[in-house]
């Protein structure tokens, strides 16, 4: 039977420039082309999902503006559950400010708006879909207080919570003691765990310190080096696949909608990794966040060097 997901995050519509370079203090720069393109951390999880064939359900609080219509259309069209929605006239919807320079670098301002308004108390209104669920994907651009609610009422129920966590804040043991897996980049491991990485040794190292902390399995994402994977059986690096980038926005927000989505699928972990590598090599290849995440298909028939 197909496993249920459920993604718990921010939407954001992103509002982006792509430039030459991005500019330093006190400058002004005159940019290239403007888009405005679907974004969010959660969101762009939740579509990621979707176009991997996932069953997919997606809380996140938008404002009852024209940002946030607008993405309730888009989840729907995705094919998302969005049953359990909120909107809040009270605040603005999520916004991005983005900056991409021509090496597929970027910049980034968060406005998050309504996202920060996601509660407890709404998400104890939607307690079916946590209840529902077989594995839950968070991550920080919503209450910490909230992200701690769900990771707790999923965990009683010996669900699988993976915590991807973007951006870097410290997190409490409680927190991390309840997850199954973390995702952190090189940053946000480092924040963690207080362990500097440079090389396999060192990251060897930071995934141990995260382990002992108490979570299950880690994941440190190294950008176009790979994923380093930590479990009970392995500690090895998954290379990643050799791309022409041209926007890396919301590519690890990808790779982790993919990565769960073939946990889901009851894949091993050095063959989701993979699969995880893979879709987001493809997004990185294309403009744009959530509109950059790639469909079934596509993965299936990738297969550049590595
Ligand atoms: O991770 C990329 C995302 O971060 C963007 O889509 C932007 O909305 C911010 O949330
Ligand atoms: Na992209």
């Amino acid at each position: 039977k197909q496993q249920k997901i459920l993604v718990v995050g921010s939407a954001n519509t992103d509002m982006v420039i792509q430039t030459d370079h991005l500019p330093v203090l006190g400058e002004t720069i005159l940019g290239g082309t403007f888009f405005m393109n679907p974004g969010g951390k959660g969101a762009n999880q939740a579509v990621a999902i979707a176009r991997l064939g996932g069953k997919i359900t997606f809380i996140c609080k938008t404002g009852r503006d024209v940002f946030g219509h607008q993405s309730h259309q888009l989840f729907e069209d995705e094919g998302i559950d969005t049953s359990y929605i909120f909107s809040d006239s009270k605040y603005p919807s999520g916004i991005a400010m983005i900056t991409v320079d021509h090496k597929a670098e970027n910049c980034i301002t968060v406005a998050p708006g309504a996202n920060m308004n996601l509660t407890p108390t709404d998400l104890a209104k939607a307690r079916s879909a946590i209840d529902e669920a077989d594995i839950i994907l968070l991550q920080l651009e919503i209450p910490m207080e909230t992200v701690e609610y769900v990771a707790k009422v999923a965990k009683k129920q010996n669900k699988k919570v993976i915590l991807n966590p973007a951006p870097a804040q410290p997190l409490s043991e409680e927190l991390l003691s309840a997850l199954y897996l973390i995702t952190p980049n090189e940053t946000e491991a480092e924040l963690i765990c207080g362990q500097k990485i440079t090389d396999i040794d060192s990251v060897t190292k930071a995934a141990n310190l995260i382990k002992a902390k108490g979570v299950k399995n880690v994941i440190i994402t190294m950008g176009s080096k790979g994923a380093f994977v930590c479990t009970d059986t392995i500690c090895e690096l998954v290379p990643s696949y050799k791309v022409k980038a041209v926007d890396t926005t919301g590519a690890g927000d990808i790779f982790n909608g993919a990565l769960v989505l073939a946990i889901s699928e009851g894949r091993d972990w050095i063959e989701a990794t993979r699969f995880a590598c893979k879709t987001s090599a493809i997004a990185v290849t294309r403009v744009g966040a959530q509109s950059s995440a790639p469909y079934r298909n596509e993965v299936d028939v990738f297969n550049p060097e590595k």
